[in-house]
């Protein structure tokens, strides 16, 4: 592990101003939730026209510290066929790259998920660095139904456990790992629950990744910021939101963690920004040795993808309306809103 590496790649991902897109859906996931619902055909060309309007933009690289690929993508070119890969180290925004298998449905304990993955992931990351991912991405489903008396601290740990070997291997290819325990929004909890759930999923990863000797200066951590679940009936308030987030992590991870970023998880583009911009208003009320970010999917692809609806003639428009979704989110990510 050369931690002079791991430090320039988080260095450069946590610059202030600046967020990591995450473009990273496998195949399955962009065909039938990114491009069906715009009604685009899921072909490996049409992929590669969706990634190519948020990666292949001029201007970007403003608001873009880093971004997250999916194999497919990290292998695929713009349609003047200069690679991905080669326009992104152009414009200085690091790669990473997706690298688990995906949240499956678990024997063990019944109704919740275990992230595939490990077979071959030591051989995976050493190619992936070879093609120029500087970190790499993997997220555990960790989901909350109270009647049923989920999650189990069983799946917490089992997922915990996996993440830690998983930021192990990271480290051995000189690569950062960002984990990406991601608590579901979806159920009828209040936000009390979430930011139990949250708080207690967070430190049994960080005991995990502790036993296994990983230093979290080098990792950097994608979380659910907490908010009600969605069918709870309990309204969003970003200050609350910001509040409680700040609260949360605070009292769950190291402080010397590499960084935090936030995924929106089903949040609205302008929910994700709010939130964004609420917990980096309140990191200065409550203090905060940690630096943060945003990581959104959703929050920034939804809207862009409808605008542009698969037609060349919209590309121009979707990207106006995705510059704006960045610029609003770099100044979020400030507390400038
Ligand atoms: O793994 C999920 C993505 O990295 C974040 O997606 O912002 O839509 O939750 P999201």
């Amino acid at each position: 592990m050369q931690t002079p590496i791991l430090i320039e790649t988080i260095e450069k991902m946590m610059t202030p101003g600046k967020g990591v897109l995450a473009i990273d859906e496998s195949n399955g996931t962009a065909d039938k939730k990114r491009l069906a619902p715009i009604g685009v055909n899921g072909t490996p060309e049409n992929r590669r026209r969706f990634r190519e309007l948020f990666l292949d933009m001029d201007g970007n690289e403003t608001f873009l510290s880093g971004v997250i690929l999916y194999d497919e993508t990290l292998k695929q070119s713009n349609s003047d066929e200069k690679p991905f890969v080669d326009i992104l180290a152009d414009k200085d925004i690091v790669i990473g790259i997706k690298v688990d298998e995906g949240a499956k449905d678990s024997d063990e304990f019944p109704g919740e998920k275990i992230t595939a993955g490990i077979d071959g992931l030591d051989e995976r990351l050493a190619g992936y660095y070879e093609l120029g991912a500087r970190f790499a991405k993997w997220r555990a489903v960790i989901t909350i139904d109270t009647d049923s008396g989920l999650p189990t601290d069983g799946a917490i740990r089992k997922n915990a456990e996996i993440l830690a070997r998983y930021a192990e291997l990271c480290h051995k290819n000189n690569i950062v790992p960002m984990i990406e325990p991601e608590v579901l929004l979806q159920g009828s909890h209040k936000m009390d629950i979430a930011e139990q759930v949250t708080g207690r999923t967070l430190t049994i990863v960080f005991e995990e990744l502790d036993r296994r000797g990983v230093d979290a200066k080098y990792v950097i951590l994608k979380t659910s910021m907490v908010v009600p679940g969605d069918a709870s009936g309990e309204l969003m308030e970003s200050e609350k939101v910001g509040a409680t987030t700040v609260r949360m992590l605070n009292n769950s991870i190291p402080q010397n963690i590499g960084g935090v970023v936030f995924l929106s998880g089903g949040q609205t583009s302008e929910q994700a920004t709010e939130n964004l911009d609420a917990i980096a208003d309140e990191m200065q009320v409550q203090g905060a040795p940690w630096m943060m970010t945003f990581s959104f999917s959703r929050a920034i692809e939804m809207p862009v993808l409808e605008a542009w609806a698969g037609k060349d003639e919209n590309v121009a428009e979707a990207q106006e309306i995705y510059v704006d979704i960045l610029k609003r989110d770099a100044w979020a990510q400030r507390g400038m809103l």
